[in-house]
């Protein structure tokens, strides 16, 4: 990973990947970064799901995450869960080492934080929430942001929205697109416009929400979705992604999508970028 300020430019694009359970959030995430990866440009990958999978098809080997840490810091260090009080600064500092000593992945274009989950007996997802947004506000304040773009991979529906973790992504300059994956159901649709309710209603710095279909390869259902997406949802659509057997043939066998050649899915996904000038 590269540590200068100067590939800090106009051009750097926090993205983050929203939508309905299994439309191919983490899919399309991974491709972007490998867009990111092949024009040179250095990418924090940022996996919110519990149920983490981004590092396989990003092929970085995960081995803690943001949840693993919390554990640790509850069982050996006895620290609050969700201190009611302020956070001593040493505790920060101790998680905040942990993560970066643990959690943070370095590759070569590409950086991964993965969130996870604590153990089963702290049974709420928040302590990981909370400790998470000391660990994301550090590392993109202490590294002075030499991140030229973030990709976000949302766990599904609207869950991570009132959280405030992407909000601290946000802090400094908003996220730029909200893209929620639609797979042709109504009910993806839903979930979008459920997307777009939460965003309206508490986030002023998060960019425009864009739809985008995967896997839907009829041409007449693609342009029937563009029309009910747009009057009925108020959605643009920027891209329609192929069913690309290749991604299944990777995704059966375990391997990385960064080194994919002759995807029609990638070639769609890099399209739906260059059309926002990412
Ligand atoms: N364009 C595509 N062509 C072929 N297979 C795809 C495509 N997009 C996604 N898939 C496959 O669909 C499945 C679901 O994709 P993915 O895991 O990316 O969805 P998700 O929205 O992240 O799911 P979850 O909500 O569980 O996090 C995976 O097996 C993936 O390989
Ligand atoms: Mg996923």
């Amino acid at each position: 990973m590269l540590l200068v300020s100067s590939v800090i430019s106009a051009s750097m694009a926090i993205i983050a990947f929203s939508g309905k359970g299994g439309t191919g959030k983490t899919t399309l995430a991974a491709l972007s970064v490998k867009y990111f990866a092949e024009k040179d440009e250095v990418t924090l990958a940022f996996d919110m799901d519990p149920d983490a999978h981004l590092s396989k098809l990003l092929g970085l080997p995960l081995t803690k995450t943001i949840g693993h840490v919390v554990d640790h810091i509850h069982k050996e260090k006895k620290l609050e869960l969700e201190p009611q009080k302020p956070v001593d600064v040493s505790d920060v500092e101790y998680f905040y080492s942990r993560v970066m000593s643990n959690v943070l992945i370095e590759g070569d274009k590409t950086d991964l934080l993965t969130l996870g989950k604590p153990s089963s007996d702290i049974d709420c997802y928040c302590p990981v929430f909370y400790w998470a947004e000391h660990a994301v506000t550090k590392i993109l304040k202490s590294y002075k942001m030499p991140y030229m773009h973030i990709v976000v991979d949302c766990d599904p529906g609207t869950e991570i929205f009132p959280r405030k973790i992407l909000d601290r992504i946000a802090d400094d300059r908003g996220i730029d697109y909200v893209f929620t994956v639609l797979d042709g159901s109504r009910m993806s649709l839903d979930t979008a416009q459920d997307i777009v309710n939460e965003i309206n209603k508490k986030h002023s710095n998060f960019g425009k929400v864009y739809g985008i279909c995967n896997r839907v390869d009829d041409s007449k259902t693609q342009q029937l979705i563009k029309e009910v997406a747009k009057t009925k949802y108020g959605l643009e659509i920027i891209g329609f992604i192929p069913t690309d057997q290749e991604i299944v043939r990777r995704s059966l066998v375990n391997q990385s999508m960064m080194d994919i050649t002759d995807s029609s899915a990638y070639e769609a996904m890099r399209e739906a970028l260059k059309s926002l000038h990412i």
